[in-house]
């Protein structure tokens, strides 16, 4: 079949996968290939166990994968058939030199550039997926014009705001598209190109365009806005619990304020995922780097906050069972991020379980997606970690039980059950307000929630 156009992108992740797959299914007419280097990965995306798991992404898949979706190693092929390159490879944080810890890791970034050049025989549109540090493109451009086929690369950038958790449903209605390029007439030309796309299922309201650094600066911006929301209800939930207030009622209440909105007001752990803390580091870095400290403050507190949470939910609980855990076993329910992900990323899980491993506690760790990910992440520490797909096993005969992830599968759970299967005093610290907490206590159970008043028996 002859396709209108060919798409490649480079990265099969979290975003290239499923964003790539939804293009596929709105645009028949288009070819759209995924490539990446890791071989297990693209192994998995062409089998029915996929790589990662996301709502809906299988059956999206399916209907378009071996018609005009397509997953492959071949990286050098897939450059040069395409028209239309979508970069969205890792940019960690960096771990080495100028800036490590902070600054943007952009090693697999370039690398890509230089296998565009290497592998293109004609002009394309290279456009930046990847969350990226503002003025990459500048950096791009230099690479890619360096070129001496006489190629002409023109970037856009058009970066990604999908959730993981909801990846499917943010692709097909989210709340807009950002299509970032030049002010040139061939850079507004990409750009209506890259709209195009997004137009097969996108109102023109929600396609918004801007200038490119705004758009590359525009994707940081976002996530450090959505993270300081998270830190601002968490450091409040701290005076909650010294004060008796009840910080769900103070975030209902805040939130029906239609200038502040309810959305990401939840009391929680701390927020994980991969990209809050090394986006919000990134920007941190870029504002010191122009020398604009107290803007580099001001957004590291959202970080500092965060940290402050995770410790804070973890002394507490070593706290309140009597500052010792040593030798008790503690079930711990949920190690993703967030729920309905297997991913495990930055997860706050791994903080309080390798705190409370240092406090020389048992854990028995439950998850419906995430254990295989859990394995990964505790390999070489995790002498006493049990790890348990069942939430009744994981409790039975512990000490305590700290809720991480705010599955929906945990809320139901019979609780007496699980009560009379613990040792006595037995203590729950809920780490997302996902439970009842007075029926909690009615069992039997010393109740911790996060910015309430705990409910103890003593
Ligand atoms: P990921 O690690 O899941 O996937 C990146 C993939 O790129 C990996 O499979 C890796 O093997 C591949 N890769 C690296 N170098 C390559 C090369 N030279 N050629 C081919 N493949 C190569 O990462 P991700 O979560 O998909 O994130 C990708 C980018 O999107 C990041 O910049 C991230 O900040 C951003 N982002 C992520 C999310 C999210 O929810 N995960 C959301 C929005 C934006
Ligand atoms: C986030 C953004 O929501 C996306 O728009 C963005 O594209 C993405 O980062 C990215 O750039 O990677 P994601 O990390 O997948 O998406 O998930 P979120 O729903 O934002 O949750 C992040 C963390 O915050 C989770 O640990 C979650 O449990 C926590 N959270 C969220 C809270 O603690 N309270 C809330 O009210 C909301």
């Amino acid at each position: 079949m002859k396709f209108e156009k060919n798409i490649l992108c480079i990265g099969a992740g979290y975003v290239g996968g499923p964003t790539m797959s939804v293009i596929a299914l709105k645009c028949p007419e288009y070819k759209v290939t995924v490539v990446d280097i890791n071989k297990d990965r693209i192994n998995q995306w062409n089998s029915d166990n996929l790589p990662i798991y996301e709502p809906g992404l299988d059956e999206v898949v399916n209907s378009c994968r071996g018609k005009n979706l397509f997953f492959t190693t071949d990286v050098a092929n897939g450059i040069k058939e395409a028209d239309i390159i979508f970069v969205s490879v890792n940019t960690p944080t960096k771990t080495f030199g100028e800036g490590a810890g902070m600054a943007s890791d952009l090693q697999y970034w370039e690398k890509t550039a230089h296998e565009i050049i290497e592998h293109s025989d004609r002009d394309k549109i290279i456009v930046e997926k990847s969350t990226l540090p503002v003025r990459t493109a500048e950096a791009l451009d230099k690479i890619l014009s360096s070129n001496e086929k006489g190629i002409n690369f023109e970037i856009v950038s058009n970066p990604e705001f999908l959730a993981e958790g909801t990846a499917i449903k943010d692709l097909i209605d989210g709340d807009r598209v950002l299509i970032g390029s030049h002010n040139t007439e061939a850079g507004l030309k990409a750009a209506k190109a890259i709209s195009n796309i997004y137009a097969h299922w996108m109102t023109d309201e929600k396609i918004l365009t801007t200038n490119l650094w705004s758009s590359e600066l525009t994707k940081l911006v976002a996530n450090a806005f959505l993270a300081q929301r998270i830190s601002s209800v968490n450091s409040i939930s701290a005076l909650c619990e010294k004060t008796d207030a009840d910080i769900s009622e103070i975030s209902y209440a805040v939130g029906k304020d239609s200038r502040i909105g309810s959305k990401f007001l939840n009391a929680s752990v701390g927020f994980g995922g991969s990209c809050f803390r090394k986006d919000i580091l990134n920007l941190v870095y870029i504002a010191r780097s122009y020398g604009l400290i107290e803007v580099a403050d001001y957004w590291e507190m959202v970080i500092k906050m965060n940290e402050y949470q995770e410790t804070r939910f973890v002394n507490k609980m070593v706290k309140e069972m009597f500052n010792t855990v040593a030798d008790k076993k503690i079930a711990v329910f949920g190690f993703a991020f967030k729920a309905n992900t297997g991913d495990t990323r930055e997860s706050p899980a791994i903080v309080i379980i390798k705190k409370l491993l240092e406090e020389r506690a048992n854990i028995a760790i439950t998850d419906p997606k995430a254990l295989k990910n859990a394995r990964l992440d505790l390999e070489g520490i995790d002498q006493n970690v049990s790890y348990e797909p069942d939430p009744y096993k994981a409790a039975d005969g512990s000490s305590a039980i700290a809720l991480a992830t705010e599955w929906d599968e945990f809320k139901d759970l019979d609780y007496k059950r699980i009560y009379d299967s613990m040792k006595k005093p037995a203590f729950i610290f809920d780490g997302r307000n996902i439970l009842n907490h007075k029926e909690l206590f009615d069992i039997g159970f010393n109740v911790y929630p996060i910015g309430k008043a705990s409910l103890t028996h003593f």
